[in-house]
């Protein structure tokens, strides 16, 4: 995980940092701080790098890196696969290699179509004075931009800061839909920025829908945008979702929601057939998390040396399914002898408290909310943490021992009071999670953060104590839902309009995973100096549940935690998993209780003023 920045000028301006954006560089990269700055002969223009590096693979790298012809880099961004990197390389230098050996515009692009893995880079091209940054195809890391036409001047960044209202620019996050090129003479001539787009393409066919309107319609005002005439594009690195719909298209019969219990609900699930399909998958997912657990930092004496009691790899743990999954396949791939820390976020269960005014306004027509007395009759031990996913955690981690009793699993409980959240929600998080802004972004923003912090309780031995994570890599289940039919509106989708909803949905979803979750979820998480991984989002693992026609990847027509995601339960099943494969989805705001955190009736949709400054 890098924080990558890059401010092209037009002007001479004085450039002054926003000190709060400079930090929350430096908290994504806390092992190297370098900045550089290109003028032109005729200083018409100008560019400022500047790069904070987390160290992960082959010996530090300092970055903005500069090859010998005066190109320059910088690189957020792993290669997993498609290029290949040596365990002593570093891939910043790989990738600086690839792009320096390049002159021609479809060179460039066919180097970036290769790799296999989560990238957002910039890279001043020195033959032409050109400027080239972008988002790998799913946008697994964050880039933003801003044009500030007083100055002339086009600022590119990993993670910003909230700016008063008042500002006339505005943070936008830039669209994971191509690569985009400045063409810096040009510019300076025309004193205007126009930015040249090269999309995403399967087979000549621009891949996301309305890519151009996308892409104008999050341009930072005061930009133009072309796109490529001549046709040259990327090349997607996933094969299209299949979107066929079974022939019988008999009436389906839905499942009415009865109440089953969880042996009848592994009954059925076992009643399932073990298809080619899940051996399969098991196989696509086992190598994703495989490529992320071990692309660590290598040579380093403390990661072979036995006695290290240090994790290196964390999950954002709930005990569902997909982050079931991921543990259990970690534990095939992390060495024996070292920990893997299960990182379980669980906010306080409020008793009611004073509102104020606008919350009284909501909730005026409500009932009271229950009495937390009565709750705490029910059960004597009952704490105030123990919300739906600390429960499932608990029983999850119980599973894992049984798979492998020898593991050290550090089962870390981030327990979050109303007081510490609106405090860092106010000093960081809503800065992390701009320029995203909805209730339902601040939810899952603050639940990531306190999540990925990995500060909490471990129990040892019958008793607890404090605990931060040393992991610097933290594997998460998204994209699991997207794919394979998780939420409950891809229930009612198949309800009103079956298969054919189903799959236009699931279409719609993975296009848009970049804009509703990723950049955030990176920004949120790289704030710890950890980096994210998203095996579920793996290309291979995306390519191979894309051949699928949908109906081998969920049946909606079964109860609600077999249904949904079936492929995936089976393959849990096969993994040795119990319980947890017929775990139904809960989303994480309301599994860590953070929604109750709030008072009155707000949709997740709706803009958080909490956010604001
Ligand atoms: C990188 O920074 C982190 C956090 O400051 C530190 O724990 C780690 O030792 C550093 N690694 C290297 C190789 O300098
Ligand atoms: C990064 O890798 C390149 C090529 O493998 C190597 O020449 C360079 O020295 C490395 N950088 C550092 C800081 O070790
Ligand atoms: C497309 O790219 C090619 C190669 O750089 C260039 O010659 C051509 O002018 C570009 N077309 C447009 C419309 O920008
Ligand atoms: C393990 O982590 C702790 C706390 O983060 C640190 O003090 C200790 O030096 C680490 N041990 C090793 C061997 O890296
Ligand atoms: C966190 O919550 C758990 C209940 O899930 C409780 O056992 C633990 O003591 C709490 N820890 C702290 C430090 O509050
Ligand atoms: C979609 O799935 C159907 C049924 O398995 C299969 O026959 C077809 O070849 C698949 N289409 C693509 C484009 O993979």
């Amino acid at each position: 995980m890098c924080g990558i920045f890059c401010l092209v000028s037009l002007s001479s301006a004085h450039f002054e940092w926003d000190k709060m954006v400079y930090e929350h560089l430096r908290s994504r990269g806390p092992n190297s701080s370098q900045d550089l700055t290109v003028i032109s002969a005729d200083s018409s223009f100008r560019c400022l790098f500047s790069a904070h590096v987390l160290h992960m693979r082959g010996l530090l790298t300092p970055q903005p890196f500069e090859d010998a012809f005066g190109n320059i880099l910088v690189w957020n961004g792993e290669i997993f696969g498609g290029l290949p990197v040596m365990p002593e390389e570093n891939d910043t230098a790989v990738m600086s290699k690839r792009l320096s050996a390049c002159s021609e515009p479809s060179e460039i692009l066919t180097v970036l179509s290769a790799v296999r893995g989560p990238w957002a880079f910039v890279y001043y091209q020195k033959a032409g004075d050109y400027l080239w940054f972008g988002r790998d195809f799913f946008g697994r890391r964050s880039l933003l931009w801003k044009f500030d036409p007083d100055i002339g001047a086009l600022t590119l960044t990993s993670v910003a800061a909230q700016i008063s209202t008042y500002d006339s620019a505005h943070w936008k996050e830039i669209p994971a839909a191509g690569v985009y090129r400045i063409d810096l003479k040009a510019a300076a001539e025309a004193v205007s920025m126009s930015l040249e787009i090269f999309p995403w393409t399967h087979a000549g066919i621009n891949v996301i829908p309305h890519c151009c309107e996308v892409i104008f319609e999050s341009l930072p005002c005061g930009c133009s945008g072309v796109m490529n005439k001549s046709g040259l594009a990327l090349a997607s690195p996933v094969c299209p979702l299949n979107m066929s719909i079974p022939k019988s298209s008999d009436k389906t019969e839905i499942h009415q929601d009865s109440y089953l219990s969880i042996s009848d609900l592994e009954e059925l699930l076992m009643s399932k057939q073990k298809t080619d399909e899940v051996s399969h998958l098991f196989r696509v997912l086992s190598e994703a998390v495989r490529r992320r657990v071990q692309s660590l930092p290598f040579k380093e004496p403390e990661y072979t040396h036995l006695t290290n009691k240090n994790a290196s790899i964390g999950v954002l743990f709930s005990g569902g399914i997909d982050s079931m999954i991921l543990a259990a396949l970690a534990d095939q791939h992390v060495p024996a002898h070292q920990p893997i820390d299960l990182l379980n976020v669980a906010f306080k269960i409020l008793e009611p408290k004073q509102m104020t005014g606008s919350a009284k306004k909501t909730q005026k027509h409500k009932k009271t909310p229950t009495n937390p007395k009565t709750a705490k009759t029910g059960s004597q031990t009952l704490s105030p943490f123990d919300v739906p996913d600390r429960l499932t955690g608990k029983a999850g981690l119980k599973e894992l021992r049984d798979l492998n009793p020898e593991r050290q699993w550090n089962f870390v409980e981030i327990n979050v009071t109303q007081g510490e959240l609106q405090e860092m929600r106010q000093e960081r998080i809503c800065h992390l999670v701009h320029p995203l802004d909805t209730v339902l972004d601040d939810s899952i923003g603050c639940a990531m953060w306190f999540a990925a912090r990995g500060t909490g309780v471990i129990t040892k031995d019958g008793s607890q104590r404090p605990f931060t994570s040393s992991a610097k890599v933290i594997l998460t289940g998204i994209g699991a839902d997207e794919q394979l039919a998780g939420y409950s509106r891809h229930r009612v989708q198949y309800k009103m309009f079956g298969h054919e909803g189903l799959v236009q949905e699931l279409a719609t979803e993975l296009g848009r995973i970049s804009s509703r979750n990723l950049g955030r979820d990176d920004r949120v998480i790289g704030d710890h100096g950890r980096e994210a991984r998203f095996p579920y989002l793996d290309e291979d693992v995306v390519s191979y549940l894309n051949s699928l026609p949908v109906w081998k990847k969920a049946d909606l027509s079964l109860p609600r935690g077999v249904g949904e995601k079936l492929l995936l339960r089976l393959t849990a099943k096969q993994l040795g998993l119990g319980q947890s494969a017929v775990l139904p989805k809960r989303a994480m705001q309301f599994g860590s209780r953070i929604a109750k955190m709030e008072a009155g009736h707000e949709r997740g949709s709706d803009k958080c003023t909490r956010l604001l400054p």
